[in-house]
């Protein structure tokens, strides 16, 4: 594979090795992806997406080791709300490891986790945070959401779970149970649903409504659905131990669930004894306009899953729980990594800058913008089916126009062509990866930090490839693939 060009080659004194040798520094980048093919596994993603070789970064650009550089519209898959290496995480690096403290700590108190506390406490929603308790869990958001999960099955002695349709919550077992991704189960012996008994709820969504009715009606149905299910006697969901739910669904194609909804989830396990379990991995930390995604609806969740933009760039994950749910003995959820100094340093360091600058406000200004923006290109560049998200957490379906509407007056997903407009992008310098059904979902994932400038430069990329795109396939008369019957490449990738 070679590395396809970019618009903005680096000056010489810019590149990563420094020197002129632009062609050689080519074939470093062919060898390291040459050797990545080779030898990782074939359950690598992004790095299929996207065969550059990452040298340097500096908040939303990328530069590869052969100087081209990139804007980075995945953020580390939403991870990083303050761009690549802000000097506020790189201060905090910098002063943990010249005050010699212990890098790698297991649970033991240090001044870095009373700190990181303090500064994650203080950013909860009210009525939350007096009553929280934290866990401190292995460096990833799918470790926290296996502890969720198991402490609500220790307090409540019950063993099913309430999950929806398109969530994704990661891909250890409990967690993948929870997710909605079928490929990525259909694989495994038992369909991955061992660590939980999982009843599969509609989750809201206008464009592709499980019911066909679409708009507010198709989250009342929705809710409606879900209570009545629960009251059945003859209904079949023995009552669950949580609901799990994502306030926006992330990888599930950036489709944001009613505020209103989400009061009726509330209500309806609040009502019903069922703790609910919050995910908050990709929404936290601003990205949706909110500092928490659930500040929108006022919702006061159970138990909260937090990762991702938390650790300000390095991995860090923790559950943050109503007292009344600490029951578990010592050792319930134990792990190796769950003292990493250095990301609650820079997580605390994070946290802060978000607050003090306004960024979750920033993120609803200039998502609001881009949304808008996006929205009025829908008549020119027919392939937009749908523009969806909240804040800076952005989806764009793209769609076969051609095809034919459904109830909801969607057209059939287009996968094929959302992988070449990827493409495009990276043609044009511009990072954007797909999820949703079918894989047909842009998402743009930009870091909070972005500027006016940038936005418009992604916005400006991103839509010159659509058109592109489109062009080309109208003119070789390509028919996108009907979403009744994916192709089999899609079906595995969809999601991730
Ligand atoms: C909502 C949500 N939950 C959980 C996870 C899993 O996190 P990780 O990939 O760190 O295991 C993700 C990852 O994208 C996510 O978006």
């Amino acid at each position: 594979m070679t590395v396809p060009p970019a618009p903005q080659p680096a000056k010489a004194a810019d590149s990563a090795t420094g020197g002129e040798a632009a062609a050689g520094d080519e074939a470093v980048a062919a060898g390291i992806l040459r050797r990545q093919r080779a030898r990782e596994s074939s359950a690598r993603t992004y790095a299929r997406s996207f065969p550059i070789v990452p040298a340097r970064a500096k908040g939303m650009t990328i530069e590869g080791t052969d100087g081209r550089r990139y804007l980075d519209c995945l953020s580390g898959a939403g991870t990083l709300a303050l761009g690549h290496n802000h000097p506020v995480v790189l201060e905090a690096i910098q002063r943990t490891l010249e005050s010699g403290a212990p890098l790698h700590v297991l649970d033991l108190a240090t001044p870095e986790k009373d700190d990181f506390t303090d500064a994650l406490f203080d950013t909860l929603p009210k009525g939350f945070a007096d009553r929280a308790r934290i866990h401190f869990c292995g460096p990833a958001g799918t470790d926290a959401v296996e502890a969720a999960l198991k402490l609500t099955q220790t307090v409540t002695g019950r063993r099913g779970v309430l999950a929806f349709t398109g969530a994704y919550h990661g891909m250890t077992a409990g967690a993948l149970a929870v997710t909605g991704n079928v490929a990525a189960k259909e694989r495994i012996a038992g369909g991955a649903g061992g660590a939980a008994d999982v009843t599969r709820l509609p989750y809201p969504f206008s464009y592709r409504c499980p019911f066909g009715v679409g708009g507010e009606r198709g989250a009342e149905l929705s809710a409606a659905y879900t209570e009545r299910l629960l009251d059945d006697p003859a209904g079949g969901v023995v009552r669950p131990a949580a609901m799990i739910v994502e306030p926006v669904q992330g990888e599930g194609g950036a489709v944001p669930a009613p505020d209103s909804w989400l009061r009726a989830m509330r209500r309806i396990t609040a009502e019903r004894d069922i703790p609910l379990i919050v995910d908050e991995v990709q929404t936290g930390v601003g990205r949706t306009g909110a500092f928490w995604a659930v500040e929108h609806s006022g919702v006061t969740p159970d138990v909260m899953v937090m990762s991702k933009a938390i650790g300000g760039s390095l991995p860090l994950a923790v559950i943050v729980y109503d007292r009344d749910y600490d029951a578990w003995l010592p050792g319930a959820h134990t792990g190796t990594f769950r003292g990493n100094t250095l990301a609650m340093a820079t997580g605390a360091a994070t946290l802060r800058y978000v607050t003090r600058h306004g960024l979750a406000e920033r993120a609803a200004t200039v998502g609001a913008r881009m949304t808008a923006r996006l929205e009025g290109l829908r008549h020119e560049l027919p392939a937009i089916g749908d523009v969806r998200g909240r804040g800076l957490l952005i989806g764009v379906e793209l769609v076969d126009a051609e095809g034919p509407v459904d109830s909801c007056g969607a057209h059939p997903a287009a996968p094929d062509l959302a992988e070449r407009v990827r493409a495009a992008c990276l043609d044009r310098g511009l990072i954007i990866e797909l999820g949703g059904r079918f894989n047909a979902t842009a998402r743009l994932l930009p870091p909070l930090t972005i500027t006016d400038e940038q936005a418009e430069a992604v916005l400006d990329r991103f839509t010159d490839a659509i058109a592109r795109v489109s062009a080309e396939a109208r003119a070789q008369g390509q028919a996108q693939p009907q979403p009744q019957a994916p192709t089999q490449q899609a079906r595995q990738k969809q999601g991730r």
